[in-house]
């Protein structure tokens, strides 16, 4: 038996249940894992808002697609993504659904090796941010000598993006509350307030333009800003407003596209060594018991503290 957390429904946080369920022994191929943290996006709770569909014969929806955790049973040829998965392995579990769970029984190909350096709240809230900031990097080709405009980087994916823009020796300017400002300079951006002003604010910093976009909050100022202040609208892409993207013709990424799937994928292990490294890190604003998974995601849609939320079972 494990405890999960799961939708009952379609509608807000209140729709969040935790009950108790069933675990088989691995089979051939696959992996039981003790989870010791899990990693909360927003993506868990857009899942039940409705906005991805509302086909009740899904429900319970199983939440959540990032943990770490300790394998404490292996089914036969369990072969995982830095190689065979032993009992007693300190892993990190990407890419399999349903990880709000004390427990969770996952291919092994769903498991990495977590690094001792990276603690397990880190290792947890890892993956998500990152594969997607590098995922954008390379939509839009950065390098040095760019100068980047990052909206929304002071969150989780913004972060991120603004650290490996900086390692790969980019010029950032940053959108942030200024409550973030000095966080974002030790990111190592240059910071500007969002809201009304923003493109003057940006022009100001940057009298020569911006080379590239990366919008990781979605809303139509950051489209609307990085359309006018960009020549190359290739060189524009967004995580959130994918509505724009189709609409203005410019490229999005995400977890359901093939093409992001496959490049997050191949550089996990890269990533994973350098935030072990320290080259890059996440920030990890808060922790929650797994049966305050609810308050978790009412919180994470409002104002809330920089940095990943993360349950801990
Ligand atoms: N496509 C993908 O693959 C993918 C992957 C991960 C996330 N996402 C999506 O990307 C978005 C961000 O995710 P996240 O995990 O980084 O969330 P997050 O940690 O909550 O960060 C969002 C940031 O947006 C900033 N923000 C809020 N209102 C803003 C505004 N009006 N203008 C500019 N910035 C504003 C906030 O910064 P301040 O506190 O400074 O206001 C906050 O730090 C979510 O919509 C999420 O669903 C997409």
């Amino acid at each position: 038996m494990t405890r999960v957390a799961v939708a009952t429904a379609f509608g807000g946080p209140e729709v969040i249940a935790i009950v108790d369920e069933q675990l088989a022994e691995p089979a051939a191929g696959q992996v039981l894992v003790e989870v010791k943290a899990i990693g909360v996006n927003p993506i868990d709770y857009k899942l039940y808002s409705g906005a991805f569909g509302s086909d009740v014969s899904t429900l319970p929806l199983h939440l959540g697609n990032e943990a770490s955790g300790v394998v404490v049973a292996v089914g036969d040829a369990a072969q995982g993504r830095g190689g065979p998965v032993s009992v007693g392995d300190e892993v990190i579990v990407k890419g399999v659904g349903g990880v709000y769970a004390e427990k969770v029984l996952v291919p092994a190909e769903a498991v990495l090796p977590k690094p001792a350096e990276l603690d397990w709240e880190s290792a947890a809230g890892l993956l998500g941010v990152a594969g997607t900031a590098f995922d954008t990097l390379e939509t839009v080709g950065i390098a040095a000598g760019d100068t980047l405009l990052v909206h929304g980087a002071a969150g989780g994916v913004g972060s991120i993006v603004v650290q490996l823009a900086r390692a790969r020796g980019a010029r950032v300017i940053g959108t942030a509350r200024a409550i973030n400002h000095d966080a974002l300079r030790e990111y190592g951006a240059e910071p500007v307030e969002y809201g009304p002003g923003l493109i003057e604010r940006i022009r100001e910093l940057a009298p020569d333009g911006i080379d590239a976009a990366i919008d990781a909050v979605g809303t139509d100022e950051a489209i609307d800003v990085s359309l006018e202040l960009l020549s190359d609208t290739s060189r524009l892409v967004t995580i959130a407003a994918f509505g724009r993207a189709a609409k203005d013709g410019f490229p999005s990424v995400g977890g359901a596209n093939p093409q992001s799937l496959e490049r997050r994928s191949n550089a996990a292990l890269s990533l994973i060594a350098q935030a072990a490294a320290g080259e890059f890190t996440v920030t990890i604003a808060k922790t929650f018991p797994l049966s305050d998974a609810a308050k978790a995601h009412a919180e994470l849609q409002s104002e809330h503290p920089r940095g990943k939320f993360v349950l801990i079972p």
